[in-house]
């Protein structure tokens, strides 16, 4: 069925329609985007112009099509050990908690596919130990990538920044027709958990955590979501904790109540 291009007015629409789902501040001049990466939407409804779509996600006579509308439209681009410097941070504090006999609880706040919380899962099972107390959640408003963060089976380009002694000890490489992919190990994936949970939303009960990983979302969300989304985090850091947020990311006029430690990297009083 021919599809009518996308009009000014179906884009402002779509752009509300992400900004009260997900506080996602979408662009002007991103028609482009937002038509290609739903056409498929259109088509699996036979549906011929952006406006019926409209409609159909309005009319909620589809429940579970807003949830696919929020996938479509989240950019979910990640890969393992991406921003090293917070890795080695990690490992330092995971040192420090084995020598006092601690736990340690890390939240992987916009985790996507599950790159960033199975490579702190890695640092964590590596320095403390398999067995030990420590934790991982990871939580994405996108129900495809959290799915596919469970299913943790990855192409193998995406591990490039991981250490070698890692990826032969917490992953399988794929054989045959899995060749150029790779699984994590059924171990250390159980030690991860993962769940639905929208950062521009109250939260669920999750409990305190020692580090919360921030990375590479606030860059989608207003000034005002920023500052309520970091708050809203900040609450369930520990005194002491460690918030750490996207490299091209910074906290300032967002938060002031915590420490700026290093770029990127903050401490809660
Ligand atoms: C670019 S990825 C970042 C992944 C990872 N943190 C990293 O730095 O590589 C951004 C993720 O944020 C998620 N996201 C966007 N808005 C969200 C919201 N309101 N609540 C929870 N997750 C959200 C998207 O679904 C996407 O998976």
């Amino acid at each position: 069925m021919p599809v009518t291009m996308i009009t000014e007015r179906e884009f402002t629409q779509f752009q509300r329609f992400i900004y009260d789902a997900a506080g996602i501040t979408m662009a002007n001049g991103k028609q482009a985007l937002v038509s290609g990466r739903l056409a498929k939407r259109l088509a699996h409804y036979q549906l011929s112009s952006y406006g019926d779509y409209l409609k159909l996600l309005e009319s909620r006579s589809e429940p579970a099509e807003l949830q696919m509308a929020v996938d479509l439209l989240t950019t979910n681009e990640t890969y393992f050990f991406r921003e090293p410097k917070h890795f080695a941070l990690l490992r330092d504090l995971a040192q420090d908690a084995r020598d006092k006999n601690r736990g340690l609880r890390v939240w992987s706040a916009a985790s996507s596919s599950g790159e960033e919380p199975y490579s702190i899962a890695m640092v964590l099972a590596d320095v403390m130990g398999e067995d030990a107390a420590w934790e991982v959640l990871g939580t994405d408003i996108s129900t495809r990538v959290l799915a596919s963060a469970r299913r943790g089976h990855y192409p193998m380009e995406r591990a490039s920044q991981m250490p070698q002694a890692y990826l032969k000890r917490f992953c399988l490489k794929g054989q045959g027709s899995e060749a150029g992919t790779m699984l994590i190990e059924r171990s250390l994936r159980q030690r991860v958990q993962f769940q639905h949970l929208n950062l521009n939303a109250p939260l669920p009960k999750i409990g305190q955590f020692d580090v919360i990983f921030l990375r590479n979302v606030m860059i989608y969300f207003s000034l005002e979501t920023k500052r309520q989304v970091v708050a809203r985090l900040l609450a369930q850091l520990r005194s002491g904790g460690h918030f750490l947020i996207g490299h091209s990311e910074t906290l300032n006029d967002i938060n002031d109540t915590v420490i700026a430690v290093a770029p990127s990297i903050y401490r809660k009083p």
